[in-house]
């Protein structure tokens, strides 16, 4: 009886991990930017909707000044954005902030003011840092 429950608990975590591997997350932008193919097959994806608004031109274009993984047009202008997650991980709040309105931390920012300036809506700025939350 026992080693019954054991080969069913057994059985179960063996099914349970391989459907992991085959069911990942659909998170295909996660620890890098989306390529534009992805974008434009419309992610329903919160990470890698937040990836197409960080390389769209119109958007947030953040790599024009900022190297980020997954983007060749390597800006430097700014920061290479990574290690997002252990630095801003538990403060999201923060990270938020900087890109809603970076001249909250430096009134002279170059950064444009995303939020503030309705560049991007609340809902795009939440994206984005879900995504780069990932890097
Ligand atoms: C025109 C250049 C420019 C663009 C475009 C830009 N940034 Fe920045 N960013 C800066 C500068 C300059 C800083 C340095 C801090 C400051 O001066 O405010 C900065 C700082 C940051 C920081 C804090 C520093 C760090 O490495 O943690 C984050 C996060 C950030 N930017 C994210 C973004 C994101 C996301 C986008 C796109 C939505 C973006 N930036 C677009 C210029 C830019």
């Amino acid at each position: 009886m026992r080693h019954t429950a054991k080969l069913i608990i057994g059985v179960s975590a063996l099914v349970i991990s391989m459907a992991g591997l085959v069911y990942s997350p659909d998170a295909s932008a996660a620890g890098k930017a989306p390529d534009k193919k992805t974008c434009k097959a419309k992610p329903t994806d919160t990470v890698t909707q937040g990836g197409c608004i960080v390389i769209n031109r119109k958007k947030g274009n953040c790599m024009a000044c900022h190297q980020i993984a997954g983007t060749t047009a390597n800006g430097n202008i700014a920061t290479n954005l990574s290690y997002m997650r252990q630095r801003y991980g538990k403060n999201k709040k923060r990270l938020y902030d900087q890109v809603y309105d970076a001249t909250k931390f430096n009134k002279n920012s170059a950064m444009p003011p995303f939020g503030r300036h309705a560049i991007l809506s609340k809902k795009e700025v939440e994206k984005v840092v879900e995504f780069l939350l990932t890097l």
